[in-house]
C-alpha cells in the first residue's frame, strides 16, 4: 500500500468482530511505530496491552462514571452527555485489543514523541486490515494510580495515547476534511 493511500484511507474504527489481533501482529506494529522520530532521541515510551474484554468493560463503566461525575464543570464534555448515559455504549467500542502508550514526563517532548508513534501504528495496522480507534475518554484511567500499578506502569509514566484495535466490522466513510487554514506564505 502506498504511504499517501493509508494517510488518506484510514479512518476511526468503531465497530469490530469478535477476533483477536495475533500477538506477533501487535508486537510488528509496536516496533514499527517506535521509528517516529523522538526530541532529543529520548524515546521516552512505554506500553501496555490489554486484551481481557471484560476488564475493558469494567474500564469502560468507570471511566464513564467519572466523566458523567464532572460533566456539568467540563463544557467540552456536554456534547457527549447522552452518549455516556447511554448503558450500551462502551467508550472502546467492543474493540478486542487496547494499546497504551505511556510516556515519561522525564522528556519534556514525550506528548509529541507517543502521538507520532500512535500515529505509526494506526498507519501500520490500517495497512494490515486492522482498524484503530484513539479512546481519548480513556486517558484519565489509564492514568489512575491503581492501574498503573496493576499494569506495572512507573509512576513517571503518563498515559498519551490509549488506542484500541481490532478487525473492522464494517467499512467507514471518509471524514471530510477542512480547508487548511494558511496564515501566510511569505
Ligand atoms: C486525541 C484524540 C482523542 C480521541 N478520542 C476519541 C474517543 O474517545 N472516542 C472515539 O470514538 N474517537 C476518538 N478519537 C477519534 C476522533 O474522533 C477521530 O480521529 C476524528 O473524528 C476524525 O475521524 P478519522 O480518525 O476517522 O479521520 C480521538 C482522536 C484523537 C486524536
Amino acid at each position: 500500500m502506498e504511504l499517501i493511500e493509508a494517510i488518506k484511507g484510514r479512518r476511526s474504527v468503531r465497530f469490530y468482530e469478535d477476533l483477536p489481533v495475533p500477538r506477533e501482529t501487535l508486537e510488528e506494529l509496536i516496533s514499527t511505530g517506535i521509528y517516529a522520530p523522538t526530541g532529543s532521541n529520548l524515546q521516552p515510551w512505554g506500553f501496555a496491552v490489554v486484551e481481557d474484554k471484560q476488564l475493558m468493560q469494567k474500564w469502560s463503566d468507570r471511566a464513564k462514571e467519572s466523566m458523567l461525575g464532572v460533566i456539568d464543570e467540563k463544557p467540552q464534555l456536554q456534547r457527549y452527555k447522552a452518549l455516556l448515559q447511554n448503558k450500551e455504549f462502551n467508550i472502546f467500542h467492543g474493540a478486542p485489543c487496547l494499546l497504551l502508550i505511556y510516556g515519561s514526563i522525564t522528556s519534556t517532548n514525550y506528548i509529541y514523541d507517543c502521538s507520532m508513534v500512535a500515529q505509526n501504528i494506526m498507519l501500520a495496522a490500517y495497512e494490515k486490515g486492522i482498524g484503530s480507534c484513539w479512546i481519548g475518554f480513556a486517558t484519565a484511567l489509564g492514568n489512575s494510580p491503581d492501574i498503573k500499578e496493576m499494569l506495572n506502569v512507573p509512576g513517571e509514566y503518563n498515559l498519551v495515547a490509549p488506542l484500541v484495535l481490532g478487525y473492522p466490522r464494517r467499512k467507514h466513510a471518509a471524514v471530510p476534511r477542512k480547508e487548511p487554514v494558511m496564515f501566510n506564505w511569505v
